[in-house]
């Protein structure tokens, strides 16, 4: 089939390589020119395992091109999906520009096309967006109807960074909201789902993601809750949540006690949620909590800094990992840059580094922090080291070059601890 992905970051990149990996046609449309041109030039904008190869693959054998002509893009495809931002408003609530922005472009493009289109949105959007902002925005502006001209969809996503690609390859579940049934039987035919389908309404696909990700969300919360008192009785709070694991009505994933969740899903859904029950009139006690324990961890850590070396300013700390879970590049609302504002704001003087992450960092934190490119030169003549990441690399450290060798661990990932001083955060 040919598809559009309008949109190509974390979700519409992998979307629309796995698509063409499948042997469909696939037309990447961004507004960032950057991204595009490296995208044609197949050399992925983001990182995620996997991904340059399965992309030079589609790039070479011209399944996959990208432009950032959103017109072309449509008058070319059967089926196109909507996979932009969605980012939180200052008081938490769902900032729905890029998507306002991306339905209207797409609507105007369908005004001219000949045949029909399925729209697929993918973005995550509190529940009554597909059918009060998106359809009408849509209608308004092609001038066309549903289901004559076109059909809309909304498919929430649940991959992972990090294992973007394998989530994508075989996802969980698939879910679809509709109001006819033309859209998803396309989506089901590209896709080909090996996995549990759920077909309902807009707003009940669209309030599933959330649930999902507020579910995540106070899993690590939990954990962490759990975790603080461990850590003043001297527990290991790693060892109680393995044992907690084993039942199989809790399961053992998104229990590890640290720094708390980040990234640009959990924190800016469950504030997303949280803004929609109030709205609605209703008080989200829980997820509140959840928020709450999440933005205490940073602070927790820096204060446990404090206690094992004493006053940080004009210390040099080095701060290993700067994205907000191993695996990914992806520094938004990364506990770590919290940790490294908390830092500064002391007078620390702080050296970074990340495997993957540096480029993002820079952009975030500009010229505030030193910057290496490995292990040692961000351990050298350091009083105190930082983990903020679960980079497998940070297990097996060597900390001789360090003046004072005290590390405290948020991730609890280091595993080589002879001749240092360690601590960790929850254990
Ligand atoms: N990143 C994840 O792990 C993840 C997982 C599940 C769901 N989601 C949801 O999927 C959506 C996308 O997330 P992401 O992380 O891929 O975002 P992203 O910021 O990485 O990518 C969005 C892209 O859309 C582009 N864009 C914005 N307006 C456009 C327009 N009018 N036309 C074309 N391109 C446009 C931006 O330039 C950007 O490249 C969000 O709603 C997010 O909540 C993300």
């Amino acid at each position: 089939m040919k598809i559009s992905i309008i949109g190509t970051g974390y979700v519409g990149l992998v979307t629309g390589v796995v698509l063409a990996g499948k042997g469909h046609e696939v037309i990447c449309v961004d507004v960032d020119k950057e991204k595009i041109d490296r995208i044609n030039q197949a050399v992925p904008p983001i990182h995620e395992d996997g991904l340059p190869e399965m992309l030079k693959a589609v790039v070479n054998n011209k399944k996959l091109r990208a432009t950032t002509d959103l017109k072309e893009a449509i008058q070319n495809s059967e089926i196109c999906f909507i996979c932009v931002g969605t980012p939180s408003k200052p008081d938490g609530s769902i900032d729905l520009t890029q998507l306002e922005n991306a339905v209207k472009q797409v609507g105007t493009a369908l005004k001219e096309k000949k045949g029909f289109l399925s729209i697929v949105v993918k973005s995550t959007v509190v529940p009554g967006t597909t059918e009060n902002v998106v359809l009408p925005a849509i209608i308004h502006a092609s001038g066309k109807k549903a289901p004559e001209h076109f059909s809309l969809c909304y498919n929430p996503e649940f991959l992972r960074e990090g294992k973007a690609m394998q989530d994508t390859l075989k996802p969980d579940k698939l879910v679809i909201g509709h109001t006819d049934t033309i859209c998803s039987n396309n989506l089901k035919q590209v896709v080909t789902p090996i996995c549990p389908v759920i077909e309902t309404n807009y707003k009940t696909a669209e309030l599933i993601k959330y649930a999902n990700n507020a579910f995540l969300a106070t899993k690590i919360s939990f954990a962490n809750e759990i975790g603080n008192l461990c850590k003043q009785l001297g527990i290991d709070a790693y060892t109680v949540s393995r044992a907690i694991g084993f039942d199989p009505r809790i399961g053992n994933q998104f229990l590890g006690a640290g720094l708390g969740f980040g990234g640009s899903c959990l924190p800016k859904d469950t504030a997303a949620l949280t803004s929609a029950y109030k709205k609605h009139g209703l008080e989200p006690k829980l997820l509140k909590a959840v928020t709450e324990i999440n933005d205490n961890q940073t602070e927790r850590f820096v204060h446990l800094a404090e206690k094992k070396v004493g006053h940080l300013s004009g210390k040099q700390i080095a701060v290993l990992g700067t994205a907000f879970k191993a695996g990914t590049d992806d520094t938004r609302e990364s506990p770590s840059i919290k940790v490294i504002g908390l830092l500064l704001t002391k007078g620390a003087k702080v050296r970074v580094f990340d495997p993957k992450a540096l480029e993002n960092t820079k952009r975030e934190l500009g010229n505030k922090v030193e910057y290496v490119n490995s292990i040692a030169d961000c351990l050298k003549d350091a009083d105190l080291c930082l983990i903020c990441t679960d980079w497998p690399e940070f297990k097996f450290i060597d900390f001789a070059g360090m003046k004072n060798k005290v590390v405290i661990d948020g991730r609890h990932i280091v595993e080589k601890k002879d001749g240092i001083t360690y601590e960790g955060l929850s254990w």
